[in-house]
């Protein structure tokens, strides 16, 4: 028997023998657990996935301690409180059907939640596993009907598909909206297929290009498409996941973007993060400070 085997028929053993015992309700572990606030969101909503302890419909709810909840911001918390349908968004993405243990979460898992967002698994070394920017602190601990496991953040509720984030109000992206639909992209961007991972130049990017190349952008159709693809990685990569030198493959082709990592994190050299980990319900964008071009861009634009 490998280790691994050995290791699964132990936890499962483990599964069988809690199952054999009474199990707690879901109010009373999450009470043991400390996790007042979570508790109390879930109470004022009256959420039945989690406090019903229904054995036929089995959850696996991600509980955020209440140290992640001192984590956000006044307004934030009170956004909580107060905007229509928000506590049940936030809810939602906390919340995956079925029961899954911690021998579940295997690296580059995506899992998707009960209201159709996506969790990414990343786990940097054997000790930590992160759900998309959220570190798992416990793991495992079972209630009638339900899986706990306990992180460290408040997962984003996200706004909308990648397309609906770049034409909304928040981060004032709608050149790159603009070039998206022109390069034909914004179907893609607005399924709810994906996940993608869209690295979008932002206002000052956009500023500092050269007029040359915006007038290229302008006449040069198949080079806009290019560029835009270029900016477009097929799978959902929150900034955690990008920790080493290396490639990502963009849906331009085989053409991939270079990340390095040294004292922050620069793509094809020249590109740094300025805003990152913007939940979509299709993917995450991530603003950066420069355009990204593909060699085949070269000789159209001079220079890389
Ligand atoms: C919950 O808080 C109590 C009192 O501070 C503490 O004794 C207990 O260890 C905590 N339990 C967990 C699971 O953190
Ligand atoms: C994408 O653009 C096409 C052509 O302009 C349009 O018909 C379609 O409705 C757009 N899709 C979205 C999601 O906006
Ligand atoms: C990435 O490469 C650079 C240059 O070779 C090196 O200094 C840096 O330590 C590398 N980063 C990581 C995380 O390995």
């Amino acid at each position: 028997m490998t280790l691994m085997s050995a290791f699964h028929l132990a936890a499962f053993v483990v599964s069988l023998a809690c199952l054999s015992m009474a199990m707690k309700t879901p109010t009373q572990v999450l009470t043991e657990l400390n996790a007042t606030k979570f508790l109390d969101i879930v109470q004022k909503a009256n959420d039945q996935r989690i406090l019903g302890g229904n054995t036929d419909d089995l959850y696996t709810v991600l509980v955020p301690s209440d140290a992640a909840f001192n984590k956000l911001s006044s307004a934030e918390q009170n956004n909580l409180e107060n905007i229509p349908g928000l506590l049940q968004d936030v809810l939602g993405v906390h919340v995956i059907p079925g029961q899954l243990f911690s021998w579940d979460f295997v690296n580059g898992r995506v899992i998707v939640t009960d209201n159709g967002h996506f969790v990414r698994v990343y786990e940097p070394n054997q000790d930590s596993t992160y759900l998309n920017s959220a570190k798992v602190v416990r793991w495992d601990v079972e209630a009638k009907g339900v899986v706990f496991i306990v992180i460290d953040t408040v997962l984003d509720a996200p706004e909308g598909t990648i397309y609906e984030v770049l034409r909304g109000p928040d981060f004032g992206l709608n050149i790159f909206a603009d070039m998206v639909d022109k390069a034909q992209m914004n179907n893609t961007l607005h399924q709810t297929a994906g996940p993608y991972t869209v690295f979008v130049p932002s206002q000052t990017a956009w500023d500092n290009l050269p007029d040359t190349i915006k007038d290229e952008f302008s006449r040069n159709i198949g080079l806009l498409r290019s560029v835009v693809q270029y900016h477009i990685h097929r799978g959902s990569l929150h900034v955690k996941s990008l920790d080493r030198n290396g490639t990502l493959n963009t849906f331009y082709g085989n053409h991939l973007i270079h990340v390095s990592v040294t004292n922050d994190i620069k793509l094809n050299r020249v590109a740094g993060l300025e805003e990152v980990d913007i939940d979509c319900d299709n993917g995450v964008i991530h603003i950066i400070d420069h355009f990204l071009f593909p060699s085949t861009a070269g000789s159209v634009i001079g220079k890389k």
